[in-house]
């Protein structure tokens, strides 16, 4: 294979605004995907998107001064916006308590993409009018679009685009656990009746998500009528990206095998959660060695009361690890205090090295001799 000096991938257009590149960076929460990752891929041509999980204390620390969700997300929108080149956020149903203020921090501060997945982004046009953001559900299949689309209408807003993400992907995933590894279900399976539901709305355009490692991948995804991609793994793995250090090491070192979808001790989002197996806390929740105890409170739903209490993670440690702890210490939050949790696409099996968001983006587009395709 041949250098390309520039890319031969297209354009990707959303609610106006042209991406040189047809690539997102996925949210990737907690505290991966942040404003050096989001900026960085925004100036390379690709959508950067933060992630909006436990984004008020993240962004608290670093400052040395307390802030509220709505202007933590105000601050590193803002931040990621910065550099130029477009910026967003991903901000996820599960985590019901900050939902509405992630979303109205991000529009104020001219987020050009709030994508919403881990759970169905229903009421998401209500909050809100997104003025210039554009709004883009994660759907794992057409019903789901169907749904949205159907409420969206009666909220008079189409989705400005919409993630398909497939099992392989990293984070929660939008299978039960004995639907992925169907064959049904690979990402190429799912796509034609999602592509066909999103012409049937007004050829919204489908983005795909979940094993894209290559640029030749990418190519395929296009080739198939898919409008653009969205990867994780891949910018995991980048200098830019707030992983902490043994968190990078343990996905470069990460074998096929050690790769697994957690269940049971699992997310308390419900939802089955891929992981490095390795991961300390894992480890620990296996052993049902830490003792339950809430002091985050992200995933908290809303008792009898109406107040946020109730997380299955709270009270006992039997079926559930507490991701907010576990997740907040990969990202260097409180890492003498808390054990890490290691959340991975499958492909974190296929990563040996860290690089530059500028070197892997040249990689994605083509325009240098891809080692990995
Ligand atoms: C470390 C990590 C954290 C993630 N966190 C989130 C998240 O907070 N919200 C979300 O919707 N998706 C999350 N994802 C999914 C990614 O945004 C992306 O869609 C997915 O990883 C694509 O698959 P790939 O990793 O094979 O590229 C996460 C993925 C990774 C690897
Ligand atoms: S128990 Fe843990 S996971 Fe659940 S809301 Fe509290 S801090 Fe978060």
């Amino acid at each position: 294979m041949l250098d390309h000096p520039v890319s031969s991938l297209p354009e990707l257009v959303i609610k106006g605004k042209k991406l040189r590149l047809p690539i997102i960076q996925g949210g990737m929460g907690v505290g991966v995907s942040l404003s050096p990752l989001a900026s960085a891929v925004a100036r390379e041509g690709g959508a950067g998107i933060i992630s909006s999980a436990c984004l008020d204390r993240l962004v608290s620390k670093r400052n040395g001064k307390k802030l509220n969700t709505y202007e933590a997300t105000y601050e590193e929108v803002s931040l990621s916006k910065a550099a130029g080149g477009f910026a967003g956020i991903n901000i996820m149903v599960a985590l019901v308590r900050d939902y509405e203020d992630s979303v109205k921090g991000a529009i104020d501060a001219g987020a050009d993409f709030i994508i919403s997945g881990a759970g169905l982004p229903l009421g998401l046009p209500a909050i809100k009018p997104p003025k210039d953001t554009a709004l883009i559900p994660i759907v794992s299949s057409a019903r789901a679009l169907d749904l949205i689309c159907k409420k969206w209408d009666r909220l008079r807003y189409r989705p400005d685009a919409v993630v398909l993400e497939g099992p392989l992907a990293g984070g929660h995933l939008g299978f039960k656990m004995d639907q992925i590894d169907l064959e049904s279900n690979r990402l190429e399976n799912l796509f034609p009746p999602v592509k066909e539901m999103a012409i049937k709305y007004g050829d919204i355009p489908v983005i795909v998500a979940g094993g894209v490692y290559t640029h030749a991948d990418i190519v395929r995804f296009l080739e198939m009528g898919a409008n653009g991609v969205q990867m994780g793994t891949r910018f995991l793995a980048t200098e830019e990206s707030s992983a902490s250090p043994v968190y990078k090491e343990s996905v470069i070192r990460a074998k096929e095998e050690d790769i697994i979808v957690a269940n049971r001790p699992g997310s308390p989002c419900g939802l089955p959660f891929r992981i490095i197996k390795q991961s300390p806390m894992y480890v620990s929740a296996l052993k049902r060695l830490r003792q339950p105890k809430c002091d985050k409170g992200y995933v908290l739903l809303k008792d009898d009361e109406g107040k946020f209490a109730r997380c299955p993670a709270k009270e006992s440690n039997e079926n559930c690890f507490c991701i907010c702890n576990g997740l907040l210490s990969s990202a260097g939050y409180n890492p003498d205090k808390e054990e890490s949790l290691f959340t991975v696409g499958t492909n974190a099996s296929r990563v040996d090295k860290i690089l530059t968001v500028k070197a892997l983006m040249d990689e994605l587009a083509g325009r240098v001799l891809a080692a990995t395709s």
